[in-house]
């Protein structure tokens, strides 16, 4: 599938090694565009690039903490120094390493570092290449900065407290984006991303969470990485040109009911099999 919507572009996918990052770059590339895949993990990132080049695409792999402004000073100039212009910036590298999830938990139980390395990630590394790319944008009078962000970061849950506060204060960087960039030619949004594991992600969860999580969805499966990439490739692409400064939820209707839906459902259901 080319179609060229982004031929000639070039984008910039932070946290591309893997995940719903690698399936956003193959996405952008088979839409044309020259990718940057970035990421902490250089094999990671190399395997990305080497498989987007392999099926016909180019790329390059820029190993990058974005947590750290020399890092990502050093990136971008890689990226201007192969392809000569940036375009796109997908800031989607988070840090959801297990002993991360575990540490980043409810208040009271919070390992204060790991709430630092949350923020330190998440929202400083989006901040900083934000803040190292978009003068590039600005000179070419055209690009588009993409946030990925996450239900988590709109609505409580029991844990990950960090990675909530990152998300949602995330929230507010495509309008600030759009106000002070904006007549510049560049647009910021962000995609509010529900459940969208790697496929191999899906079988190492219990089928009863499984379960309870498609309940809460308002379609028929749990999403996909590729429906994510979908949704950042529309933001990318001049077919989004009039939608800056918003954010857009992408998550199967996930948080678009009330919360006693599913509850409300089976009591139902149980109502008519009494004949109440
Ligand atoms: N997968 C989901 O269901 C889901 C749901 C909601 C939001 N999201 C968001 O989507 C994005 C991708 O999630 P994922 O599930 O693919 O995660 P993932 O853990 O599979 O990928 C994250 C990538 O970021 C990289 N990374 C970590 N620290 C980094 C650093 N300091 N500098 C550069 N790269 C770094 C990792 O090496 C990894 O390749 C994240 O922003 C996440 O919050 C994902």
């Amino acid at each position: 599938m080319t179609t060229g919507k982004l031929d000639g572009r070039v984008a910039i996918v932070t946290g591309a090694g893997g995940g719903l990052g690698a399936e956003c770059a193959r996405v952008l590339a088979a839409h044309g565009a020259s990718l940057a895949i970035v990421d902490i993990n250089e094999a990671a990132a190399a395997r990305v690039a080497t498989e987007i080049e392999a099926s016909g695409g180019s790329a390059m792999s820029v190993a990058t903490d974005v947590s750290s402004e020399e890092s990502v000073e050093a990136m971008v100039s890689a990226v201007m120094e192969r392809f000569g212009r940036i375009d796109v910036l997908h800031n989607n590298a988070a840090v959801l390493d297990v002993a991360q999830r575990q540490n980043d938990r409810d208040i009271c139980n919070l390992d204060i570092a790991a709430w630092d390395r949350a923020i330190a990630v998440n929202l400083r590394g989006s901040v900083l290449c934000t803040k190292h790319v978009v003068p590039v944008m600005v000179k070419q009078g055209k690009g588009s900065v993409i946030f990925a962000t996450s239900g988590l970061g709109a609505q409580g849950d029991l844990s990950l407290t960090g990675y909530a506060c990152s998300k949602a204060a995330l929230n507010m960087m495509p309008k600030l984006v759009a106000a002070q960039y904006g007549k510049q030619g560049v647009r910021g949004n962000a995609v509010q991303i529900g459940l969208a594991p790697a496929e191999n992600a899906h079988s190492s969860m219990p089928k009863e969470l499984l379960d309870i999580l498609r309940d809460n969805h308002m379609t028929p499966e749990l999403g996909t990485p590729r429906q994510i990439a979908d949704v950042v490739a529309f933001l990318a692409s001049d077919e989004s040109s009039f939608v800056t400064g918003t954010t857009l939820v992408a998550d199967g209707g996930f948080s678009s009911h009330t919360p006693s839906l599913v509850a409300m459902q089976a009591f139902f259901s149980q109502s008519d099999r009494k004949g109440m």
